[in-house]
C-alpha cells in the first residue's frame, strides 16, 4: 500500500540537516573534552560546536515556519491509536523545547563570560553582561539539557524504528526521506 503521507520537502530537509548539526554538537565537545583544552584542533572544534549550535537555532525558526504553513501529516489513525499518536506528540513537543534550550543556554554561557560569543570569526551580538555566577549556572543547565536532549533523541529513534517495523504499513521512515 503506497498511501502514506510524506511531511513536506523544507520540514524534511531541516529535520536531516538539524539532526547532523545535533550530532556534531556531541561530537564536538566529545573530542574536546578526551583531547583536552590545548591544540589547535580542540581550538576549531569548540569553534565548530559554537557555529553549529548558532545554527541549531536558526534552522528551529525556520522548522517552527514551516510547520506552521502548508500541510502536517498527522501519524494514520489506521496504524496508530489514539495513546500512540499523544506520546508521539508529547516527544516532538519535548524536543522542540530541548532544540531551542541547549543554543540559548550555550549562548548564555560564552555571552556571559569574559570571551564574546563567534560564529567562526564573526562576532555575534553582545547581549548580556560579563557575569562568572550567570556562567557558571547556565553551564550547569547546559550541561544537563545536553543529557536529557539525548536521551530524548536517543528515545526518538527507538520509537521510530520499532514502529517502522512494527507497523509496515504505516511507512514511518519514508515519511521523512
Ligand atoms: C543544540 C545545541 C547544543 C548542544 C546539543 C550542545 C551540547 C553540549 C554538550 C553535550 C556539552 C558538554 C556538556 C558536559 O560537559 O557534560 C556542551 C558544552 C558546552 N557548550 Fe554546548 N551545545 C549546544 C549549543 C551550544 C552553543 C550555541 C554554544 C555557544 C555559543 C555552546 C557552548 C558550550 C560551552 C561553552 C560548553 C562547555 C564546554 C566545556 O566544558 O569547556 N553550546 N554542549
Ligand atoms: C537530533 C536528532 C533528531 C531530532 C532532534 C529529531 C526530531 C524530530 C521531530 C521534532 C520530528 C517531528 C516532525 C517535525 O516537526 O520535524 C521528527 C520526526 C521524525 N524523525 Fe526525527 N529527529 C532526530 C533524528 C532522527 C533520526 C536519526 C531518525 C532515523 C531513524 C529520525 C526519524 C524520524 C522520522 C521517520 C520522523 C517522522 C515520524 C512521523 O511520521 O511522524 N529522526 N523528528
Amino acid at each position: 500500500m503506497n498511501d502514506y503521507k510524506k511531511y513536506s520537502l523544507s520540514i524534511r530537509l531541516i529535520h536531516w540537516i538539524m539532526a547532523l548539526l545535533i550530532a556534531i554538537q556531541f561530537v564536538t565537545i566529545l573530542y574536546a573534552k578526551v583531547m583536552g583544552e590545548e591544540g589547535s584542533l580542540t581550538f576549531l572544534m569548540i569553534q565548530l560546536h559554537h557555529a553549529s549550535g548558532i545554527l541549531v537555532l536558526l534552522f528551529l525558526i525556520l522548522r517552527v515556519v514551516a510547520r506552521n504553513i502548508g500541510k502536517y501529516p498527522e501519524l494514520p489513525a489506521t496504524y496508530f491509536s489514539k495513546r500512540e499518536q499523544m506520546h508521539a506528540k508529547v516527544g516532538q513537543y519535548l524536543l522542540y523545547i530541548l532544540m531551542l534550550f541547549m543554543p540559548v543556554t550555550g549562548y548564555i554561557i560564552m555571552d556571559s563570560s569574559p570571551y564574546n560569543v563567534h560564529f567562526f570569526q564573526f562576532a555575534m551580538p553582545d547581549i548580556m553582561q560579563e557575569k562568572e555566577s550567570t556562567m557558571n549556572v547556565v553551564m550547569e543547565l547546559h550541561e544537563i539539557g545536553a543529557w536529557v536532549i539525548g536521551f530524548f533523541v536517543l528515545g526518538h529513534i527507538a520509537f521510530v524504528i520499532k514502529h517502522h517495523f512494527a507497523k509496515r504499513g504505516a511507512r514511518l521512515v519514508r515519511r521523512m526521506l
